[in-house]
């Protein structure tokens, strides 16, 4: 697991300010960085002091937000949207075949640690629904088994490629 050190932390920080009001963009960053889409309590540590709050406070935001995760998560984190126009679109049926493929239930990591899914409200993608993020990346229409076993495989691809650099 990729871990964020203390000059990686104090950096991201800086690149936004060390200012309350920049903490969301902050945390957004790092967990972005930690390579299992989380915040340690270690890299939450650090940015509480920096920005001068009580870890209890930035504690308190971090579990606010759905998108911020203080527990690891996977290193790609699936966003599956579940509002109305992706529900009439067959948001159902790619739940169902996301769990089928990745053999996990919602908010359980796959065992290679590559994939997690949770759904979500409604991010903006209902044109091409239904809809995932993944790491932020959107992907639809997702209306078939075929187009999502080829997607988690390029993102197998991926994960394998950036391991051997
Ligand atoms: S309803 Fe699914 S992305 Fe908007």
């Amino acid at each position: 697991m990729e871990q964020t050190s203390y000059a990686q932390t104090m950096a991201v920080v800086q690149k936004h300010g060390a200012a309350q009001d920049k903490l969301h963009a902050i945390l957004l960053d790092l967990q972005d960085a930690s390579g299992m889409n989380y915040i340690s309590p270690e890299v939450a540590g650090i940015v509480a002091e920096a920005l001068c709050m009580t870890p209890a406070k930035l504690y308190e935001v971090l579990t606010f937000y759905s998108m911020l995760h203080s527990v690891p998560q996977a290193k790609y984190l699936i966003e599956l949207c579940g509002s109305t126009p992706c529900h009439f679109t067959g948001a159902a049926a790619l739940r169902a075949t996301l769990e089928k493929q990745l053999g996990v239930k919602e908010g359980v990591a796959t065992e290679d640690g590559l994939f997690i899914f949770h759904c979500v409200q409604c991010f903006g993608a209902c044109d091409v629904s239904p809809a995932a993020k993944i790491n932020h990346v959107v992907y639809g229409p997702l209306d078939s088994e075929e187009k999502v076993a080829s997607l988690l495989q390029k993102l197998r691809d991926e994960a394998r490629e950036g391991e051997v650099r």
